[in-house]
């Protein structure tokens, strides 16, 4: 009988538990919907011109990705759009150099591939940019991935 009761408090404990993970979790959704509180800004009077690239570059992606669950696309130029990516003004200048072009050229051609994709490939072209934000932001920016993480999609190719 014992034993009984101590099954169910257990188990009332583990409910309750894992009811405030759920709620946490919730919390978390909420939160990095936005941006700007996934990013630290040092001076939100003041962004630089990366910075801004960035946000209109999310904001266009994550849109992207609301057509493509549809089976839709936009028609944004985006190489022509994004092509000053490795020349844009930096919070942190001294992040520029070759191995950030490496990772800015490999991000733009990407682009270029996700841009002239065929139908049947544009959700792995789609993951493939993803990942090269990801890449990027591993090595110069790491804010952002919390927001970043959120856009893969499933691939049913
Ligand atoms: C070649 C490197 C690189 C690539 C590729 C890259 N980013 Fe960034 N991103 C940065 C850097 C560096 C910053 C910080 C900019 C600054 O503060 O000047 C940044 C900033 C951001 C921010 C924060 C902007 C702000 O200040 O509020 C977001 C969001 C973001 N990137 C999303 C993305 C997404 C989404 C992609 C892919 C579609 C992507 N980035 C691809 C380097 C990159």
């Amino acid at each position: 009988m014992r034993i009984k009761s101590f099954l169910v408090l257990s188990l009332c404990f583990l409910l309750a538990f894992l009811n405030a993970c759920n709620d946490s979790t919730n919390e978390e959704k909420e939160e990095i919907l936005d941006v700007s509180k996934a990013v630290r800004i040092n001076n939100p009077n003041k962004q630089s011109e990366l910075s801004v690239l960035m946000r209109t570059l999310y904001n266009d992606t994550k849109a992207e990705r609301i057509l493509l669950l549809t089976g839709e696309h936009s028609a944004i130029d985006w190489t022509s759009k994004y092509e000053n990516l490795l020349i844009a003004k930096q919070t942190d200048e001294s992040n520029k150099g070759e191995v950030f072009d490496a990772y800015g050229n490999g991000f733009l051609i990407q682009l270029k591939e996700y841009q002239n994709t065929s139908e049947k490939e544009r959700i792995s072209n789609y993951n493939r940019l993803i990942t090269n934000c990801k890449n990027c932001h591993e090595a110069y920016c790491p804010g952002p991935l919390v927001v970043i993480n959120k856009l893969p999609l499933k691939d049913l190719n």
